[in-house]
């Protein structure tokens, strides 16, 4: 393990978390954008990331499907050596994480959930839109998030079906996406929204449509550096208990339920690393 000179026993910053393996999932590509992150967090850990695009949207897909999917791939990512494992999709946090954790009380689970809170905190005159999959705004996990957090606040829910379906094509810029992404965006301006969440993984994928949807004085959030910022804290904890050392090398490994060659190309496109590949799960 090393540290910087200047931290005491009780803020020891690692600089490196050799040894420790990140699992990360989503229904497909989406959780890419998650990846980018955790990778800036956590310098010298190794991470399984693993695309269920045979099985997407997830978002448009009962519980029980989307609960048997996200237990499958847990188990997957724990033979493979996980410590620590990243649900990296709004809709399989909601409808799964509580079941996880209940199964696996050993493991540690880190979820995302639509960035009401940050929003809060940032939105100027507190009206705030939402742009989620249709199970995770009708989730009772999300209602929660609002009931508790959200009292005064004018909220604009927007689903936003077919949308992470036509971003899983891997295309960052086509009509196709730009139609939907204005549909979608046409309610925030009409509303008067300051402040817009992206409450799906796949989105910030395609940013720009959304900053050229919206007006230039909305802001857009997304979790994506919130929860890898998370994942450090509690990776430095998982560290210092001794890590399962399974498999130490740093490496980034991607795996798929759809076809490898796709996730091997947008992963190489959108992560800036020509030398990746994808193996099917
Ligand atoms: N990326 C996922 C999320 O964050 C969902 C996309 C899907 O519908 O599969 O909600």
């Amino acid at each position: 393990m090393t540290a910087h000179d200047s931290s005491t026993s009780q803020d020891l910053e690692l600089t490196s978390f050799d040894g420790l393996r990140v699992g990360v999932f989503d229904s497909g590509l989406g959780g890419l954008s998650m990846v980018e992150a955790l990778r800036h967090q956590l310098p010298g850990a190794g991470m399984d990331y693993v695309a269920d695009s045979g099985h997407a949207p997830y978002g448009e897909r009962d519980d029980r499907y989307i609960l048997g999917r996200c237990h499958q791939i847990t188990q997957r990512l724990l033979d493979r050596g996980a410590d620590l494992i990243v649900v990296a999709c709004n809709t399989a946090t909601a409808v799964a994480i509580r079941d996880l954790r209940q199964t696996w009380p050993g493991v540690p689970f880190i979820g995302v959930e639509p960035g009401i809170k940050p929003a809060i905190t940032v939105s100027p005159q507190g009206r705030i839109g939402v742009l989620a999959t249709p199970m995770t705004l009708s989730s009772q996990k999300f209602r929660d998030l609002i009931d508790a957090h959200a009292q005064g606040v004018h909220l604009v829910l927007q689903p936003c079906p077919g949308l992470a379906a036509e971003i899983e094509k891997g295309a960052l810029d086509t009509p196709a996406l730009r139609t939907l992404v204005d549909r979608f965006c046409a309610p925030m301006t009409v509303d008067q929204v300051d402040t817009v969440v992206l409450g799906c993984t796949h989105y910030p994928l395609v940013r720009p449509l959304f900053e050229d949807a919206l007006p230039a004085s909305v802001q857009i959030l997304d979790t994506s550096g919130a929860v890898a910022r998370h994942a450090r804290r509690l990776a430095q904890v998982i560290h210092a208990h001794g890590v399962n050392a399974r498999d130490t090398s740093d490496s980034l490994r991607l795996w798929t339920t759809g076809d490898p060659l796709h996730l091997q190309e947008v992963a190489r496109r959108w992560l800036s690393q020509p030398s990746l590949t994808a193996q099917p799960l």
